[in-house]
């Protein structure tokens, strides 16, 4: 088992996407990017899965994996897990959280039974 934590600056998010809009394409997927967008504000949106790929990241330890190949899907009720490459990474738990200032994500890897 291995757990990864990360937390973010919204407005650090929110300047480097301003500045450099191809950080968006770089890091999110479309899905992630639509899911953003339709919130009238979008950054807490974008912080808290750019923590996420962070934290889920550290959870895997060096597995090579891209920010871009790791993503946030949500269930019916909102609930996130964990996307690899387009794939329900099923032993990877995720929590996410944000306030006014700060965006946070926990990762969970379970050791495979
Ligand atoms: C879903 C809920 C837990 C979100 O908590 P919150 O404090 O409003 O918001 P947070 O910033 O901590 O968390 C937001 C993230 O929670 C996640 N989330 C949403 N629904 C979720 C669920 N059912 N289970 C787990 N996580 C959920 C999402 O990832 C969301 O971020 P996103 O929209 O960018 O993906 C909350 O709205 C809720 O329904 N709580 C139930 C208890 C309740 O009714 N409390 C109110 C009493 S006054």
């Amino acid at each position: 088992m291995d757990i990864g934590l990360d937390i973010v600056e919204i407005r650090r998010i929110r300047r480097v996407i301003r500045r450099t809009p191809a950080f968006l394409d770089r890091v999110f997927t479309k899905p992630e990017i639509a899911y953003c967008r339709r919130h009238k504000d979008p950054w807490p949106h974008f912080a808290v899965r750019f923590a996420a790929k962070e934290a889920v990241w550290k959870a895997l330890g060096q597995s090579g994996v891209a920010l871009k190949d790791i993503s946030v899907a949500r269930d019916s009720r909102g609930k996130p897990g964990v996307l690899i490459k387009g794939r329900r990474a099923r032993r990877l738990k995720l929590s996410l959280s944000h306030s006014e200032d700060y965006a946070a994500a926990v990762a969970l890897q379970e050791d495979a039974r």
